[in-house]
């Protein structure tokens, strides 16, 4: 159990500089998540913590130990550091069995017969594998695999946890059911932990505070609410859950906490709370998530919101409900609804709050 400390983390390879000035407190019994697009330096900060990797400049702590510090010259090697990595491709060893796999980090360690033989039984046990201890890798499904190569990392008891994309070689279902007993063991064991994943769900279901990541900088560091709710940036808005962005300029200006009146790039206007200054006659970019937008009949009574005219370009039933694409003025939006529209034309109602607005054009993808 510890805290980790990174600071000021930078990592080139050759003039690509892959982990830029990263400085992260990840506190005792934390779990966080790096998220982040391919190549945003995710899997480059595991492998500094975990000493794999040399650092180029910065400083890696945990706990009472100093992992790295590159003023100093500090590094240590990865076995003298208490890390539990567990990579996307968990490697057991074919030939050997299950408790054998196990029990390799003790055997290393020098762990007696007897100690060795109680820890791994009990951490068998722990991620519910205790009756497959006999068995060979071959002879269990990959979730399984995934247990194995965890229950490997755990039974040394490290500091901390390193988690790259473990989950990521499983098929939806077992993914779903992996991630659920994954949850249930971080209740249970309050490691601190850095998970690295592409999926979103994983992230916001499982973490404690996330990371989001962008050409090794740090976008943004927040509970999961924070990260989905307000978005410091585009960025984070478009790669967090799906996001309708739509350009407009103010028409009448407001200060933080005010109503905004915007115009749409085809005319048409909406009110809007913002959370930022937004200056009369700017160009902004507002963000809405797909669930905050309801067709007009279905706007929820009460609550303050636009309508706005757009046009239907596509309807997908996708179990429970409907996606559907529309058009404003060029800019393409995407809407949930139980209902799929009826014609080529649909109103829709946009929230006076929790739509954000960010200043200038958005540099993103439709
Ligand atoms: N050994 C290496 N030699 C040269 N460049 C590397 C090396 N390892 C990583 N890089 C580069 O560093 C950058 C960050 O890579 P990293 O593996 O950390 O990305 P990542 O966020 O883990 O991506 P992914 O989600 O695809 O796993 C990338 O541009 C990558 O090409
Ligand atoms: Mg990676």
């Amino acid at each position: 159990m510890a805290e980790l400390v990174i600071e000021g983390l930078t990592k080139r390879f050759g003039n690509v500089t892959a982990v830029d000035n990263v400085s992260l407190h990840v506190k005792d019994g934390e779990f966080v998540t790096l998220l982040g697009p391919s190549g945003c330096g995710k899997s480059t900060t595991l492998a500094a913590v975990a000493g794999l990797d040399r650092a180029d400049g910065g400083r890696i702590q945990v706990g009472e130990t100093v992992y790295f510090d590159a003023a100093r010259g500090t590094y240590l090697p990865p076995e003298a550091r208490s890390c539990g990595l567990v990579f996307q491709s968990y490697a057991l060893w074919p030939h050997m069995t299950v408790a054998d796999n196990v029990a390799f980090p003790l055997t290393l360690r020098k762990v007696t017969t007897a100690d060795r033989k109680r820890r791994v039984s009990e951490v068998l046990d722990l991620v519910e594998m205790g009756s497959y201890a006999a068995r060979f890798p071959h002879e269990l499904s990959g979730g399984q695999q995934q247990r194995v190569a965890l229950a490997r990392t755990l039974v040394y008891h490290p500091a901390i946890l390193l988690l790259d994309e473990p989950l990521s070689n499983l098929d939806a279902k077992l993914r779903d059911r992996a991630r659920a007993w994954l949850a249930e063991l971080r209740t249970r064991l309050h490691l601190t932990t850095i998970y690295v994943t592409h999926d979103q769900i994983e992230a916001l279901s499982l973490s404690d505070r996330i990371v989001v990541m962008n050409g090794g900088h740090i976008a943004q560091i927040g509970t999961p609410q924070e990260i989905y709710e307000r978005p410091a940036d585009p960025f984070v808005a478009d790669f967090i859950g799906t996001t309708n962005f739509l350009p407009a300029r103010v028409r009448l200006g407001a200060a933080v906490g005010g109503l905004a009146q915007l115009e749409l790039s085809d005319g048409q206007r909406l009110d809007v709370r913002v959370e930022r200054p937004a200056p009369e006659g700017s160009s902004v970019t507002i963000a809405f998530r797909p669930e905050q937008m309801r067709a007009a009949p279905e706007a929820p009574a009460g609550e303050a919101g636009s309508i706005v005219a757009t046009r239907v370009t596509s309807r997908s039933y996708v179990g429970g409900h409907w996606q559907v694409g529309l058009d404003i003025g060029g800019t393409p939006l995407r809407l949930e609804t139980p209902q799929a529209p009826p014609g080529d034309d649909l109103q829709i109602w946009l929230p006076q709050t929790g739509g954000i607005v960010f200043p200038g054009a958005a540099n993103v993808a439709a």
